[in-house]
């Protein structure tokens, strides 16, 4: 294993172009996992027939999206596009969905700049199929703007549903142990205590989820050179609630393929689209790095750390732009 990071792969067109040449997928092609569970599509989320072509006849019964929600291509000014652009893929989502199904999209609010696209992201889905269910929130352990702001750390989940789609009740208690006792009740003429009558001796989630740990270098799931990763398990959480074993999972915006990853250890089928090859290579090896050795990431080691080993050209570069060089570290 090398032991070698990755910056940010979305920005350094230079060294886009060095790893590109190892990238499987081109724009418009689909791989289809050995195991046949699995479809990864160089797509765009928002073009409905090039979803058609991953999906064919097939309809999900959950989507989770995490879109880009403060990329370059829509300025801050422009929140009208980004939303007008959120409506095509909600639309997708609602065609290559059951009648029955759950939609979950992660969606930040710029609280420099009028909490937007959140609010506008909310009115727009007036209009959709898919009615509102939940507002949840999960806590990150770091943050930003502690000088003169309250210290950010939350990330918005918003949970939608048409049609009547399973909740999985089972599935929904953390590993929070219970510790305030209290809420008394009379029960069989005895006055009880939370704490006695609950099923669990951990709280159940609610919409404010604290016990997820946000993902960094020193964890097993880190994908060096994804730089909006969300923790796994958060997506196992949503998927185990809201949908069945063998299940279509659907996600249009892959990068870290943290679906696809949680789909493959839920026993659920994992239809994910990235318009980054990059990105749709990354998931391609997360999920065969997880059925080779069981690990769900690189943790400080990366997705193309052989290459980096073997590619002179490509090892230059990253040395030249001040990253350590790759060492062999046992592991
Ligand atoms: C916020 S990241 C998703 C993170 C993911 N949930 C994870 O845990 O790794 C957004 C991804 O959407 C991709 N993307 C941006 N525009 C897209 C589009 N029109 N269609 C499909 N993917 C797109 C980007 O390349 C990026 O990898």
């Amino acid at each position: 294993m090398v032991n070698f990071p990755l910056p940010r792969l979305d920005k350094d067109e230079e060294l886009r172009n060095l790893l590109k040449k190892y990238c499987r997928l081109a724009p418009g092609e689909i791989w289809i996992d050995t195991e046949k569970k699995h479809k990864i599509g160089c797509l765009n989320a928002s073009e409905e027939n090039e979803i058609a072509l991953l999906m064919g006849k097939e309809k999900a019964s959950l989507a989770v999206h995490d879109p880009p929600y403060n990329i370059i291509a829509f300025q801050k000014s422009n929140t009208g596009s980004f939303i007008d652009w959120c409506a095509k893929w909600i639309n997708v989502t609602d065609r290559f969905t059951k009648k029955d199904a759950s939609l979950y999209v992660w969606l930040g609010a710029d609280q420099n700049n009028n909490f937007q696209p959140f609010a506008e992201f909310i009115i727009m889905m007036n209009d959709r199929k898919f009615k509102s269910r939940s507002f949840i929130t999960m806590r990150n352990q770091r943050g930003y703007g502690t000088q003169k702001n309250w210290m950010s750390v939350r990330q918005e989940l918003l949970y939608y549903v048409k049609g009547n789609p399973v909740f999985n009740i089972e599935h929904v208690y953390t590993e929070i142990p219970k510790i305030l006792k209290g809420y008394y009740k009379e029960v069989g003429g005895r006055l009880t205590e939370n704490l006695e009558r609950s099923k669990s001796g951990n709280i159940r989630a609610g919409n404010v989820w604290v016990d997820i740990q946000q993902v960094f270098h020193l964890l097993e799931e880190n994908v060096n050179g994804c730089f909006a990763q969300k923790p796994l398990k958060s997506i196992e959480r949503i998927i185990n609630v809201s949908s069945k074993k063998n299940d279509i999972v659907i996600d249009f915006f892959s990068h870290a393929g943290t679906t696809l990853i949680a789909s493959e250890m839920l026993k659920r089928k994992c239809r994910t689209v990235d318009i980054d090859p990059i990105y749709c290579e990354i998931s391609i090896r997360r999920l065969e790095r997880l059925r080779k050795t069981g690990k769900t990431g690189w943790q400080n080691s990366n997705p193309f750390a052989d290459e980096i080993l073997n590619d002179r050209q490509l090892r230059n570069y990253l040395i030249e732009k001040g990253i350590e060089a790759p060492q062999k570290i046992n592991g």
